[in-house]
C-alpha cells in the first residue's frame, strides 16, 4: 500500500485526491496548503496542515505528489527527498534543463524514486493517433498535426506571471511536445516555433511549433488560447490516407474522426478540369462520386487512471517507469530549442 501525501491542495491537488479514491493500492493521508481555505474539502478522514515541512515531520506518509506552481518544484523536490519520500511531481517538472538537473542530483544522492504526472499520454485522442502510425494505417507519413484552440485567452492566477512559470508553453506546450516526443519511433532533428502574447502582457497564449524529422515528415503543433473556435483535432497524412480527429476538447481526449482514403491511388492519373466558381482546377475540384471513402480509428482505449496504474506496477517492481528522466529532460531541452527558435526565428538542431 502506497500511502501518499499532497503537497498543494489547489486544482491539481483536488485532482489528485479524486483519483486517489479510486485506486486502493493508494492511501491518501494528508494533503498541505499554506491557504487554509484550499483545505476546507479535503476528503473525511484526510490530515491537513498547512507547510509541507509539517506534512513532512508528521504525516506517516511514503510518497508525496508535488502540485504547487511550477516557481517552487524545486525547492518542494528537496525537501521530499531530504525527508527520503518517493516523488511524483506535477508538469512542467522544471522550468529550464539546469533546474532539472539540480533534482535529479537531489532525488540520486537521496536515493529516492521520482517521477513526472505526464498523464495526457493516456488521452485517448492520442493514444489512437499514436496507433494509427504503429500499425501503418496510412502508409508513410509526411505530417502530423496536433491542434488545441480554445476561446478563454485570459491567463489565471499564478500563470500570469513569467518568473511563476506561467504561460501556455509550460502549461500545456509540456503535454503536447510530450505527446509528439513519444508518438513515433522516430525523433526530431529540429524544430522551428512562434510563440506569442496574443492578449496576455507578459506570458505566452499562442505557439506554433513545427518539428523536421530525418525522413522528411513533419510535426506540428498549433495552440491558440484566444482562437474563439474550440477545438481539440489531430491530422495524420499518409501515403495511403489521412486520419483525422476533429472534436471538442474533452478532459480525457475525444476521438470524434475518421480514417479517409482513396478507392485507388491517384499516381499518374491524367488531369481533369474541374469548374469552380474561382474558375477551372485540376487538383481542388469536387472528388468524383465514390472516390473517396471512410474507416474507422482503430479502437484504442486509455484513460489518465492508466498513469497510476502504471505508476502503481512500476512501484512494485512489475514493470518499468512509463515515463522516465531522461525523457522528461528531453522534453524540456527540447522547450528551451523552441523558446530560442521563437526569439531568433530560426530553425534550431536537437
Ligand atoms: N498534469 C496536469 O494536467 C496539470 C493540470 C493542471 C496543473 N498542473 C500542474 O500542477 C501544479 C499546480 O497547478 P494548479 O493548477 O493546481 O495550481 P493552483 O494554483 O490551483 O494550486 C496550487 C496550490 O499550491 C498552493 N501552494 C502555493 N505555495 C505553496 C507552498 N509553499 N506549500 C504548500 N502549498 C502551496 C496554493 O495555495 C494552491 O492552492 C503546477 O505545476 C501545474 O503546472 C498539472
Amino acid at each position: 500500500m502506497i500511502r501518499l501525501g499532497i503537497i498543494g491542495f489547489g486544482f491539481m491537488g483536488h485532482e489528485h485526491a479524486n483519483m486517489m479514491a479510486t485506486l486502493p493500492e493508494i492511501d491518501l493521508v494528508a494533503v498541505c496548503d499554506t491557504v487554509p481555505e484550499q483545505l476546507a474539502d479535503a476528503p473525511e478522514g484526510v490530515e491537513t496542515y498547512l507547510s509541507a515541512d509539517e506534512l513532512l515531520e508528521k504525516a506517516d506518509v511514503d510518497t508525496v505528489i508535488i502540485s504547487v506552481p511550477n516557481d517552487i518544484h524545486l525547492e518542494m523536490v528537496r525537501k521530499c527527498a531530504e525527508a527520503k519520500k518517493q516523488i511524483l511531481l506535477e508538469k512542467p517538472a522544471a522550468m529550464t534543463v539546469a533546474e532539472f538537473d539540480k533534482m535529479v542530483e537531489i532525488v540520486k544522492e537521496a536515493g529516492v524514486h521520482m517521477t513526472v504526472h505526464q498523464q495526457r499520454r493516456w488521452d485517448v485522442d492520442y493514444a489512437t493517433m499514436k496507433e494509427v502510425l504503429r500499425r501503418g494505417l496510412v502508409g508513410k507519413p509526411y505530417i502530423v498535426k496536433s491542434q488545441l484552440y480554445g476561446f478563454n485567452g485570459n491567463m489565471h492566477d499564478w500563470h500570469v506571471y513569467p518568473e511563476k512559470g506561467g504561460g501556455m508553453l509550460y502549461d500545456w506546450g509540456v503535454h503536447l511536445i510530450d505527446q509528439i516526443m513519444w508518438m513515433t519511433e522516430e525523433k526530431p532533428v529540429s524544430v522551428y516555433a512562434e510563440l506569442k502574447n496574443v492578449i496576455n502582457a507578459n506570458v505566452d497564449d499562442y505557439f506554433k511549433i513545427l518539428f523536421e524529422y530525418e525522413s522528411g515528415m513533419t510535426a506540428e503543433i498549433e495552440l491558440g488560447t484566444y482562437y474563439l473556435t474550440p477545438k481539440r483535432a489531430w491530422f495524420i497524412g499518409g501515403t495511403t490516407g489521412s486520419a483525422v480527429i476533429d472534436g471538442t476538447f474533452r478532459a480525457q481526449g475525444n476521438t470524434e474522426g475518421q480514417i479517409v482514403r482513396t478507392r485507388h491511388l491517384l499516381r499518374s492519373v491524367p488531369g481533369k478540369l474541374t469548374m469552380t466558381s474561382a474558375g477551372p482546377t485540376r487538383s481542388f475540384g469536387e472528388p468524383e462520386p465514390g472516390l473517396l471513402y471512410t474507416e474507422p480509428l482503430p479502437d484504442v482505449h486509455t484513460v489518465h487512471r492508466d498513469f497510476f496504474v502504471h505508476y502503481i506496477a512500476a512501484r512494485e517492481g512489475r514493470e518499468p517507469d512509463q515515463v522516465t528522466l531522461p525523457q522528461v529532460r528531453r522534453v524540456l531541452e527540447v522547450m528551451e530549442a523552441i523558446r530560442l527558435s521563437a526569439a531568433t526565428h530560426q530553425a534550431v538542431k536537437i
